[in-house]
């Protein structure tokens, strides 16, 4: 029968990744970034010079790519890019302005659907992204969409990125994250939308903990 699927949707720097990761350590599922796929493929794209716009080298790229999710059970998980370790270069902020660009080309969204799909096949996951609970895992048990003021997820992005040395002042993180926001809503194929059996968490005043607290309790009365 079909394997318990936690789904974790929601905005850049919401806190999904930390929250998920929580989640998944505690019910003993497998956790899986799909971002990170989306991030791997973009990394490959700037490395080679393909234009974001050429959509069928991105297509063709996606097609020729090995992206694998070596997913802890609680730990993090590490990327391989054709079985290079990508793991850290993935969050770099090229990457990270380039990356809505790539995620918005339907074949490469289909590409990596299908992927996401077989890895949920197998094991009860914690999948987190923008589309788990609308278009990857219409099923899963539980769907969560988190959310954050764009000023509190710019704030949480700053800290991130002075932590690996990367200082960005407040003004140039929120417009970029309201620039992923707008691309990621708008796009045609799978927008950045809650299912509409969603639970949406704002986590602005909340910590980890808290909200990691109230989906544990959610999934506990559910499955
Ligand atoms: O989660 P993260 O911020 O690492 O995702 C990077 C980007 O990948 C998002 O801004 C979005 O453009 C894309 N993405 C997506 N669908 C997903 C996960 C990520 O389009 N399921």
């Amino acid at each position: 029968g079909p394997r318990i699927a936690i789904a974790i949707d929601g905005p850049a720097g919401a806190g999904k990744s930390t929250v998920a990761r929580e989640v998944a350590r505690q019910l003993g599922f497998l956790y899986i970034d799909t971002g990170a796929m989306y991030r791997a493929l973009t990394l490959k794209a700037l490395r080679r010079g393909i234009n974001p716009a050429d959509e069928p080298a991105l297509e063709a790229l996606a097609r020729e790519s090995r992206i694998d999710l070596t997913a802890g059970y609680g730990g993090g998980c590490r990327i391989f890019l054709d079985g290079e370790e990508v793991t850290e270069a993935i969050r770099e902020p090229a990457v990270s302005r380039n990356v809505s660009l790539v995620a918005r080309v339907p074949g490469v969204r289909s590409n990596m659907v299908r992927r996401q799909r077989e890895m949920a096949e197998n094991s009860a996951v914690v999948m987190e992204g923008r589309d788990v609970g609308t278009v990857v895992l219409p099923g899963a048990q539980v769907k969560i969409f988190l959310t954050a003021s764009p000023e509190e997820r710019a704030r949480r992005r700053q800290r991130d990125l002075l932590a690996k040395g990367h200082h960005l002042s407040l003004e140039q993180l929120i417009q970029e994250i309201r620039e992923r926001d707008r691309l990621d809503s708008s796009r045609e194929v799978a927008p950045l939308v809650p299912a509409p059996d969603a639970w949406i968490i704002d986590s602005s005043h909340l910590n980890t903990d808290q909200v990691v607290e109230m989906i544990i309790g959610r999934i506990r009365g559910r499955v």
